[in-house]
């Protein structure tokens, strides 16, 4: 049987998929490179040694996925395929309300006719929206304020109503805070397309010489320094979760949504400040106006996911950054093929050594 990762190729799902096959699990992987590449997945294969069936589809055509469930012996899907920019999410709302809402209930439309029902479900803090209620549990109501976070919160509704419809599903709502970081190898991380929306992606490319300096938004926060403080989570504890959350959704029937965060909340400056101290990099920094939408303090209560699915987060803020900067430094423009063009002469993607030189020709440690 084979766990189906929608959206695999993305930034989470190849961290998700690199611990779900190195946990010997089987694994179809779905993904419209809308958002991602295809050399993200031929890293997570060379990280893994390991090979799985990808289907380069696109979850609003019915048609397709029908195929892939129908090609594969399917018994639990991990849905991580969305759109997900907070700002392009207001100027392009149909867009988003389309590819996330449709997106779901495709896919929810033909695991029923496959008599699949257990999910995992990427969920995100911002259904919260703005709360004084930190550190946040899943009992604070949802108020999403911009509309990517409301096709979050209106699929975390449709899939309660699905639910109860027929209590034979068992879905895991995960609401991820700020995942960041990247795999410790530096073979896989976070690749935004053009300049980057989140803050430390933008602070590694700062790190590097592509961006001149970061713009801290708000330097007025009723916070310990004024800047905005979050709960920045590394996203291999985020990957881990997905494991402990399909385990949850295997023995048991229900719908529950779960907090991924650490606990503990980081102001900008802290962050900075933690990049800095990790990579002996210089952060040339200025603090501007304050984004409009962000909340002052967010993170998380995590406990729920502690007692109930034994998980928690181990990766403290100095591996984050690491994590992010080897990353970084050895793929300075994220996946794209010219950066993999090898130097001792290896065809294109074979040879690793020069983007990761603690790695041996084939992925693996020295
Ligand atoms: P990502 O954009 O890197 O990955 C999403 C993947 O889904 C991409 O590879 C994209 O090509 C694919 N995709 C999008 N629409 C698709 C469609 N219609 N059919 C097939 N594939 C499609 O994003 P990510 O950071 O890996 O996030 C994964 C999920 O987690 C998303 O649902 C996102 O909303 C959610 N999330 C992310 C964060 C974050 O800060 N990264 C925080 C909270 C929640
Ligand atoms: C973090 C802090 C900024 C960039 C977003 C989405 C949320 C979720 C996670 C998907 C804030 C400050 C940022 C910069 C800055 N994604 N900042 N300069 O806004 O907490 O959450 O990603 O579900 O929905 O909204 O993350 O990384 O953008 O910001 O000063 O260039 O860094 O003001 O205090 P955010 P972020």
């Amino acid at each position: 049987m084979a766990i189906l990762v929608t959206g695999g190729a993305g930034y989470i799902g190849t961290h998700a998929c690199v611990e779900l096959l190195n946990s010997s699990q089987e694994i179809v992987v779905v993904d419209n490179f809308s958002n991602s590449k295809q050399e993200a997945l031929n890293r997570v294969r060379l990280l893994t040694g390991k090979d799985f069936r990808f289907y380069p589809a696109d979850l609003l055509d019915r048609k397709s996925l029908t195929s892939v469930f129908s090609e594969n012996e399917i018994d639990s899907v991990v849905h991580f395929a969305g759109l997900k920019a907070v700002g392009e999410s207001a100027v392009v709302p149909l867009r988003y309300y389309d590819n996330n809402l449709t997106g779901t209930i495709n896919l929810c439309e033909v695991m029923r006719e496959f008599g699949v029902k257990k999910l995992v479900f990427s969920s995100s803090a911002t259904v919260y929206g703005h709360t004084n209620n930190v550190p946040i549990t899943e009992e604070v109501p949802l108020r999403a304020n911009n509309p990517y976070g409301r096709t979050k919160q209106m699929i975390e509704e449709m899939l309660v109503d699905l639910y109860e419809s027929d209590p034979t599903w068992s879905i895991a709502l995960l609401r991820y805070f700020n995942p960041i970081g990247a795999h410790e190898s530096g073979l896989i991380g976070e690749d935004p397309n053009g300049i980057p929306n989140n803050l430390m992606p933008y602070i590694a490319q700062v790190a590097v010489g592509k961006i001149r300096q970061l713009h801290i938004f708000g330097g007025d926060y009723p916070t310990k320094d004024g800047t905005g403080i979050r709960d920045y989570i590394h996203v291999t504890d985020l990957a881990n979760g997905h494991l402990k959350a399909l385990n949850y959704v295997r023995d048991s029937t229900g719908i529950q949504p779960f907090n991924l965060g650490t606990g503990r909340g980081y102001s900008v400056l802290e962050v900075v400040e933690a990049f800095e101290n990790a990579t002996k990099k210089h952060i040339p920094y200025r603090i501007v106006d304050r984004r409009p939408g962000d909340a002052a303090v967010c993170y998380a209560n995590p406990e729920k996911a502690l007692n109930e699915l034994n998980w928690v987060a181990e990766r403290n803020l100095e591996q984050m950054c690491r994590d992010t900067w080897h990353w970084q430094q050895w793929n300075p423009n994220g996946y794209e093929k010219k950066q993999l063009i090898s130097a001792s002469g290896l065809p294109y993607a074979t040879d690793y050594t020069h983007i990761a030189p603690h790695l041996n020709q084939k992925g693996h440690k020295h």
